[in-house]
């Protein structure tokens, strides 16, 4: 999600006018995600760099993480919808924290999509809590330094808890600058969009869904050996091939 800012800017409006709009743009794509069909959705709500924001912008998006949490359980647990987290969340204040671990242990065994929220997390971050994981099993000689493949670091990152290992599509930004998921994107289809978040609506996720299914996927291979027998298993070999 990025806009927020300029948006209210272009109104003339406080940053936080944006945010709290923003909000509502994260109830309407969940919802439509939700209608869609979409199996797994994750959104960058709060990146590890965010905290560095002046303290009153950053204790408003906390309140209104807060809110949308209280706000929303019913709705999402009603939409058999299950709540999972990627980042540093020790890092965010009880009063989110608690909500946040609430909602994630009730929707648990819910089965129609998986929201993600991205929060206090960053790309390089993630690989670093990876890497320390699994550099502490090869310490305590439970895991052979031989045997680490794309698989034991897809296994070790946060975002294992959203899905079976795969690709997350479609990728969303408005601008080039990611750190979003950067191991998790090795083929993943990027789109970018002008419209700040603010103004996201269904009709946008329904842009870049259309775009996304036009698509021709090949995850490195020819286009003659990538019907579904073909087709490598995130993490596996082909993806070497570049
Ligand atoms: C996204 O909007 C919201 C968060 C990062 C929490 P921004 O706050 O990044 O908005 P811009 O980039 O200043 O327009
Ligand atoms: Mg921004």
């Amino acid at each position: 999600m990025d806009g927020n800012g300029r948006w209210a800017r272009l109104q003339g409006l406080p940053r936080e006018v944006g945010h709290e709009r923003g909000a509502d743009s994260v109830r309407t794509v969940v919802r439509a995600s939700r209608e869609l069909g979409v199996e797994a959705l994750t959104l960058f709500a709060f990146s590890a760099q965010n905290w560095d924001r002046p303290p009153h912008e950053v204790y408003h998006l906390m309140e209104l993480l807060r809110r949308y949490l209280i706000e929303e359980r019913g709705e999402i647990l009603d939409n058999d919808i299950r709540l999972v987290t990627v980042g540093e969340t020790h890092r965010l204040p009880a009063y989110v924290r608690e909500p946040m671990l609430d909602l994630v242990a009730a929707s648990a065994d819910n089965r129609a999509m998986v929201l993600c929220l991205a929060l206090s997390y960053g790309g390089r971050e993630m690989i670093t809590d990876a890497v320390r994981k699994i550099a502490r099993q090869v310490a305590a000689g439970a895991l052979d330094p031989e045997s680490i493949d794309g698989k034991v670091i897809e296994a070790h990152l946060d975002s294992s808890r959203i899905l079976p290992p795969r690709p997350p599509d479609p990728h969303q930004r408005r601008a080039p600058d990611l750190d979003f998921l950067p191991v998790e994107a090795a083929y993943a289809e990027l789109f970018f969009t002008e419209t700040l978040w603010p103004d996201f609506a269904r009709e946008h996720l329904l842009a870049a869904l259309d775009d996304f299914a036009r698509r021709e996927r090949r995850f490195g291979l020819t286009l003659n050996n990538t019907d579904e027998t073909a087709r490598p298993e995130q993490g596996g070999d082909p993806a070497e091939e570049g």
